[in-house]
């Protein structure tokens, strides 16, 4: 059976909207058919009425069956579009999310001319890359303790052309020996392991590894706060993201490690999601 555009979009629409949000279903209708086409969504508005060809029903409509099983978007393009950049994506690493740009507007506002960075827990590279693209002068080290995540990051950096990261396998700061940052920041795992939305959406496909962080989500904020001041310089800064109900008890860790000028940031969304803080300026 032949469909146009539009209508293809109103049908795909309608059966997303049974399990995301109509704007979303209609988002992500979008993007599909965009994918398979190779066009954006001007072309999409401005050949509604096309009919389309026979060739792209088959592979829109088996994409489409896959983001009804429930499949995130991301992994069904292998991409996201995380500042600008179009990163890599694979079912090893975390899907970048819009919450985490405004940790990377706050590092960028910190930082003036050759600082070095660290991005503890990197995934694909999305804050790391973001930084090193916008922050050319900075020298940026990334690390995780996947290898996997660790591999995409590496085959991001090379497909945007940015030689100023350097990725490394670790345990949060243990491979890092006596290094120093001017600046630290992560998105750390801060889910509570029994948190009932890890059996949901998207996050059922992503890895446990980057999601959950003990009973209370802040096992790993804990060792990152408590280890940071040792690899800071006087007067460099951490950034940490953070649950939208967490922003207490991390500005309490953070005054606890001796860090000062503690403040917290809020997403597009309102909520509490970045807090930052620095460590005393004179030795
Ligand atoms: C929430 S994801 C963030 C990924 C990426 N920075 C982003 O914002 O999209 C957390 C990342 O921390 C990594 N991770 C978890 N435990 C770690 C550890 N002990 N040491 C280093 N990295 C770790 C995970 O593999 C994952 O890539």
């Amino acid at each position: 059976m032949s469909h146009t555009v539009q209508q293809w979009l109103q049908t795909a629409r309608q059966q997303l909207a049974q399990f995301v949000p109509p704007d979303e279903a209609s988002m992500e209708a979008q993007i599909l058919l965009m994918h398979v086409l190779s066009v954006n969504r001007a072309w999409l508005i401005a050949h509604a009425t096309d009919n389309l060809t026979d060739m792209f029903i088959p592979k829109v409509e088996s994409l489409l069956q896959r983001r009804l099983q429930g499949e995130p978007v991301a992994h069904i393009l292998g991409s996201r579009e995380f500042f600008g950049l179009v990163l890599k994506v694979t079912p090893d690493t975390l899907i970048p999310r819009p919450d985490t740009e405004t940790l990377v507007e706050a590092a960028l506002e910190k930082i003036n001319g050759r600082m070095r960075v660290l991005d503890l827990g990197t995934g694909t590279g999305a804050i790391a890359l973001a930084i090193a693209k916008h922050a050319p002068a900075c020298e940026v080290v990334a690390v995780d303790a996947s290898a996997s995540a660790l591999a995409v990051a590496a085959e991001n950096a090379a497909t945007l052309q940015l030689s100023n990261v350097q990725f490394l396998a670790s345990n949060w700061f243990a491979a890092l020996h006596a290094s120093k940052f001017d600046l630290i920041v992560s998105n750390p795992p801060y889910i509570e392991s029994n948190d009932p939305h890890l059996q949901q959406g998207d996050l059922r496909f992503e890895p446990m590894s980057a999601l959950a962080s003990g009973v209370d989500g802040l096992q790993d904020i804990r060792q990152i706060i408590a280890q940071a001041p040792d690899y800071l310089h006087a007067g460099g800064w951490l950034m940490l993201e953070h649950g939208y109900n967490q922003a207490e008890a991390v500005q309490q860790l953070l005054h606890a490690a001796g860090l000062q000028q503690i403040q917290t940031l809020h997403d597009l969304g309102g909520n509490p999601r970045v807090t930052l803080a620095q460590r005393q300026t004179t030795e």
